[in-house]
């Protein structure tokens, strides 16, 4: 397979080497995708191979990334691929979510299951890479928390330095831990995510550090085998839904580029609708999908919401999500702190977990399918984005009543459980026990 950079926009279609340090379209500033040319292998090929990969010692072959690397085919080989066996996660049943948000039946792909924690994991291992490959030092990136963690982690196995840049005060703790753990050097800039980024951009070509958000396409070629990997497990049934976060839009653009090459490899017959939901204080997607003119995004100056891994104005990959939404016929929603809240728990409740902005899913599922837009009986898969102890914090105010929305409203804690402080005295822990 020949592979090259190419600008997403469709009325410029330039193509560069694969191996050219840019972000964007040196012609036109449009984002930019790795395009394959050659005829890929038939897909029942495909499907033996990747599935006999699974009783595999290789590294390359555990990692539920690199199982699928003929549909990321951007390396002229693997030798400087550096794995922590991410991916490989799994679906899972959740009656009661599914009661919950409508529904007869739901399941959700984790991608908490992954080293650190979160998606990031599937595409960090390919930009790190991709980074070794460019024969680059240093690795940053901007973050809401997951990215910097994921990228702390892969860049210190491969031997890059990491350097992280989180908005001072607003990241979940538990990910400026794994950051600070894993060896990042780790700024923490007084301004919101999007301002940083723009700030970065622009210091990236001046310090030679290579930019691993999710702008850098090979990222977004690592996160593809989340849908890759979630086809295989249904043994290649499409569902009718994929509901996921949109922050960045990243995941949106990936799983959108997912789904349109395994149709057109023959891997599956037809493409699910995405159900992109947002917070309803950082919902520019959501603002622009309902706008008269969709050539420009209406983004959200000050950004608010308690699910700070999606808190974020201005996202990047829009006009790749936009067109992911559009040719799959999907949908965008946006959801209520309190609904984030209550989710969230509902999902805790299934014993399984996960992070604010995961939980969004479920909250937005429940929209739709009360709306009417997802029927009852939908075959839906949501994807739980980070793991539950990503933001313990968030936890314990919600079940505990001290939980606030960014305006200082509130959350109701409506699936409360409340740890009870009791002496030691064995009758009256009886008592409260109920013998
Ligand atoms: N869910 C979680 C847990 C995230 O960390 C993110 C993004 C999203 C959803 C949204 O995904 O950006 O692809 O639309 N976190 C980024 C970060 C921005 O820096 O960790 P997206």
């Amino acid at each position: 397979m020949h592979a090259e950079l190419a600008c997403f926009e469709e009325r410029c279609r330039a193509r560069f080497p694969i191996d050219e340090v840019i972000y964007n379209c040196p012609r036109c500033g449009g984002l930019l995708e790795a395009v394959y040319d050659g005829a890929p292998q038939p897909a029942a090929e495909l499907r033996a191979l990747w599935r006999a990969r699974r009783t595999s010692n290789a590294p390359l072959d555990q990692s539920g990334v690199w199982r699928f690397r003929e549909i990321i085919p951007f390396l002229p080989d693997y030798r400087g691929v550096v794995t922590l066996r991410e991916g490989d996660t799994p679906l899972l049943e959740a009656p009661r979510a599914a009661e919950y948000g409508g529904l007869d039946r739901l399941v959700f792909k984790h991608q908490g299951y992954n080293p650190t924690g979160s998606f990031k994991d599937n595409g960090m291992t390919c930009g790190a890479a991709q980074a070794l490959r460019l024969g680059m030092r240093r690795v940053a990136c901007v973050s809401t928390g997951n990215t910097s963690a994921s990228m702390a982690a892969y860049a210190s196995a491969a031997g890059l330095q990491p350097v992280v840049f989180i908005p001072h005060g607003n990241i979940a703790y538990g990910k400026l831990a794994q950051a600070l753990e894993y060896g990042a050097l780790t700024l923490q800039v007084e301004a919101n995510f999007d301002q940083i980024l723009a700030l970065v951009m622009r210091l990236a070509e001046r310090l030679g550090i290579y930019l691993l958000n999710s702008i850098n396409p090979f990222r977004i070629e690592g996160q593809k085998t989340i849908m890759v990997e979630m086809m295989e497990q249904r043994d290649w049934r499409s569902p009718d839904w994929v509901a996921l976060p949109g922050g960045n839009l990243g995941n949106t653009s990936a799983f959108g580029k997912a789904l349109r090459e395994m149709l057109r490899m023959g891997l599956i017959d037809r493409m699910p609708r995405l159900a992109v939901i947002q917070a309803e204080g950082s919902a520019p997607f959501y603002d622009l999908m309902r706008a008269a003119d969709r050539s420009r995004l209406p983004r959200v100056e000050h950004p608010l919401t308690l699910a700070t891994a999606i808190r974020i104005g201005d996202p990047v990959s829009w006009p790749k999500a936009l067109h992911e939404v559009t040719v799959s016929g999907g949908v965008v929603e946006k959801v209520s702190e309190q609904e984030i809240a209550d989710a969230k728990a509902v999902i805790g409740r299934c014993g399984i977990g996960c992070e604010p902005a995961s939980a969004a899913t479920l909250a937005g599922i429940r929209k739709l399918v009360s709306a009417g837009i997802m029927r009852a009986d939908a075959d839906v898969v949501a994807v739980l984005t980070g793991n539950v102890l990503k933001d313990p914090d968030y936890i314990y105010r919600y079940h505990t009543g001290e939980l606030e929305d960014p305006a200082g409203n509130r959350i109701a804690p409506n699936f409360g459980n409340r740890p009870l402080v009791v002496p030691n005295d064995p009758d009256r822990i009886a008592e409260v026990l109920g013998g």
